[in-house]
């Protein structure tokens, strides 16, 4: 069993599920886990904080280039204007590049690592082991996102929320660099009607499959 230096890519749309299943398995089977997503957000985040533009791109990659991989937090970034200005921040080109080049960087360390994104099995880490896509429907989705923000207190919109989702799948699968959309050899997993567990079962079957072949 080949195991050492694994590296499992999870790509889909906003509020699929990507997240929790990649931190479950990246506990599974002790890898290190990095949200991509972070990375986008927290380049527009600091443009936001400091009252730059967000469509300079020299700007943005002077920011993206020096950002600290290692200290994302979600929670300090999960705001829903800093995942609009992410999307806005991500069709720059060089932006991508510098973010891409990071996050590559980060995949190669040992053990191993699981990156859930948009273009990690397209773009970032075309030779991982194992890829994944994981979508839901619009409406799923929405649910999913409206029930989150109500558990913490705040409050929301349900048509607000799905008008926002499909704005942003639509950005993110039609901009022309590293668009949204699953690589050719990525295993389809569809959280509309399964539970995580159910995903983090099916996803665990395709990788020890995956392992014991090698
Ligand atoms: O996943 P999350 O919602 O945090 O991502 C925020 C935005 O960052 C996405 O809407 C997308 O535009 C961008 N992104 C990307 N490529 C990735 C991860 C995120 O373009 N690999």
């Amino acid at each position: 069993m080949k195991n050492s230096h694994l590296i499992i890519t999870i790509d889909g749309p906003a509020a699929a599920g990507k997240g929790t299943l990649s931190r479950r398995l990246a506990e599974r089977y002790g890898l290190r886990h990095l949200d991509t997503g972070l990375t986008y957000r927290a380049t527009a985040k600091a443009l936001l904080d400091r009252g730059l533009p967000l469509d300079d791109e020299d700007l943005a990659v002077e920011v993206a280039l020096n950002l600290d991989l290692s200290g994302l937090d979600r929670s300090v970034l999960a705001q829903h204007g800093v995942g609009e200005a992410a999307s806005t921040v991500a069709v720059m080109p060089k932006v991508r590049r510098a973010l891409v080049e990071a996050q590559r960087a980060f995949a190669k360390r040992p053990p191993g690592t699981v990156l859930d994104g948009r273009d990690i099995g397209t773009v970032v880490c075309p030779d991982a082991r194992v890829k994944f896509y994981v979508t839901a429907s619009p409406e799923i989705r929405a649910q999913r996102r409206y029930r989150e923000i109500i558990n913490q207190g705040g409050t929301a919109e349900l048509p607000a929320i799905l008008a926002d989702l499909e704005k942003r799948d639509a950005r993110d699968a039609g901009r022309a660099d590293s668009p949204l959309r699953p690589a050719d050899d990525a295993h389809m997993i569809d959280t509309s009607d399964q539970g995580i567990e159910e995903a983090f079962e099916t996803a665990k079957s395709i990788i020890d499959a995956a392992l014991a072949a090698d």
